[in-house]
């Protein structure tokens, strides 16, 4: 079985956010399953020394008015397409916008055309390249089945699959780039292309593919409410019959606590104490009091989303209850600036690195005793997941996959010692509150602290099952019963 991923971002040539971390993982994931998958990314300035030694495999001279090679290289051990178009991937800044943060005026441009090449790509269009499956993720990919649908190349074209890693992120464009998207005028329909009016990137996929996954059982369950389907909840409920939820995992390779190279001190659930070194590293690092009690983590985007508004607010009952936190993130303006007051308001208490940081984020998983995720909407979330394996014990908002993935630390499931993290309804003041002080009393009684964070490190989040799920999607489509 031959399946192309399309994305946008893949661990660790480029990354903004987890669904780097998944497309990574994925071709070692399905590898297991007789998968062989090739990824496909587009030519940004941080693949320039791959694409230096990539082989040329196929040239446009007008891609969709653009000129454009498509490359031929490695990510690890697994094969890597690159779409080196210079006049749409080469510039500074980050793969969606510039320095400042602003959306690029061409990602319809750049996207679409990333998107035609993927649809050539899994139609025969290039020589030596042919997949039974071509998997789109997220609404940068998504006009990959949509091409496939409405003007395929000359050969069989790949069963398709997109998988909705966040919905809120959708592409949506005016009326009036349609024209230069190089499609025939029946694709402007409503069970087409068309979404309220103008053009919906994602809408479009979601419409065209065999398959659509997305990366939870209770988002896959979400989505289908308008709370939380941003406008395509109809949609979903009439394609749900093709819709599943795969919770992702982690790669082993990168996120784990015994091999880690970031980390001071490694350490297994049997060696817990040896933790004590990368909390005194993180005291050190963030210029906390150095102490006994809680270090509360945050490794995140700084948004809506991922409630980080409602933390601000509980940030002083955080300190006044004795915890400390150590925040990585960047984000909204408004919300780095309310952290960054509140670090000068409790000196030795709260320490916050706004900024990106991949050892930093290693160091705290392994340091804080305790990860705060209370997101508004989570389609699976991967801190929790690198909390549990690192025993850093996530206090989650019981949404999505932080729903699906954190056991709640109630009588019941401490007594049965299955718990593992702590979840609270709603993201209010009073629910994170309410969390904050259970976790702190749960703290103080340290033989439960241990058995939870005992419990979270053997938490299996392997790609073993879910890898498996993906192969049989595949399988599925490829083999129809
Ligand atoms: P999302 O993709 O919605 O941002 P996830 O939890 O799925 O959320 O994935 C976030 C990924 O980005 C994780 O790998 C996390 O460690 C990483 N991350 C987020 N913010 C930072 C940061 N400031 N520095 C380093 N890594 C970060
Ligand atoms: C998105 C979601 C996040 C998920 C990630 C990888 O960024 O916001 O919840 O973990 O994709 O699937």
């Amino acid at each position: 079985m031959r399946v192309l991923s399309v994305a946008s971002e893949a661990y660790p040539l480029i990354k903004t956010g987890g669904l780097a971390d998944v497309v990574g993982a994925l071709p070692a994931a399905l590898a297991h399953h007789g998968v062989a998958m090739t990824t496909f990314l587009p030519g940004y300035p941080a693949l320039a020394a791959v694409m230096r030694t990539a082989k040329v495999v196929h040239r446009y001279t007008d891609l969709l008015g653009v000129e454009a090679r498509i490359l031929a290289a490695s990510i690890g051990d697994h094969p890597l397409l690159i779409l080196n178009a210079p006049g749409l991937f080469a510039r500074g800044g980050g793969p969606y916008g510039d320095a400042t943060g602003a959306d690029w005026v061409d990602n319809w441009l750049r996207f679409a055309a990333f998107s035609r090449a993927a649809a050539d790509l899994a139609s025969g269009v290039v020589d030596g390249q042919h997949f039974d499956i071509l998997h789109a993720h997220d609404w940068q990919a998504a006009m990959a089945p949509a091409y496939l649908r409405y003007a395929p190349g000359p050969g069989a074209p790949a069963k398709t699959i997109v998988t909705i890693h966040n919905i809120a992120f959708q592409g949506r464009y005016g009326a009036e780039i349609f024209t230069d998207l190089a499609l025939p005028d029946a694709a402007f329909a409503l069970d087409g292309i068309e979404y309220y009016g103008g053009v919906g990137f994602l809408k479009a996929g979601l419409e065209a593919a065999d398959a659509i996954t997305t990366v939870s059982p209770t988002y896959a369950a979400e989505i289908r409410r308008g709370e939380f389907g941003m406008g395509l909840e109809g949609l979903i409920n009439v394609r749900a019959d093709r819709l599943t939820g795969i919770v992702n995992g982690i790669d082993p390779a990168v996120w784990n606590p015994a091999t880690d190279a970031a980390l001071p001190s490694r350490y297994t659930a049997r060696t817990l104490t040896r933790r004590r070194n990368n909390k005194r590293a993180v005291e050190t690092l963030y210029g906390l009091d150095t102490g006994d009690g809680p270090i509360f983590t945050v490794i995140s985007r700084l948004t809506w989303q991922k409630g980080m508004d409602v933390l601000v607010a509980a940030i002083d009952e955080l300190v006044a209850l004795g915890g400390r936190l150590a925040l990585l993130g960047s984000g909204d303006s408004a919300l780095e600036h309310a952290f960054l007051a509140a670090a000068e308001r409790h000196p030795g208490r709260v320490g916050v690195r706004i900024g990106y940081d991949e050892p930093v984020s290693h160091l705290l998983q392994a340091g804080a005793d305790a990860i705060l995720i209370p997101s508004r909407f989570e389609p699976c979330g991967l801190t929790q997941l690198y909390g549990l394996a690192y025993g850093c014990i996530p206090v989650v908002a019981r949404t999505g996959g932080l729903a699906d993935t954190v056991i709640d630390a109630n009588e019941a499931a401490v007594a049965a010692g299955v718990a593992t993290g702590i979840q609270h309804d709603g993201i209010t003041p009073e629910a994170l509150s309410h969390a904050l002080r259970r976790t702190i009393a749960l703290y103080a009684r340290p033989d439960r602290w241990a058995m939870l964070q005992r419990n979270a490190m053997r938490a299996d989040f392997s790609w073993d099952e879910s890898g498996r799920r993906y192969a049989t999607l595949y399988s599925s489509l490829v083999e129809p019963t």
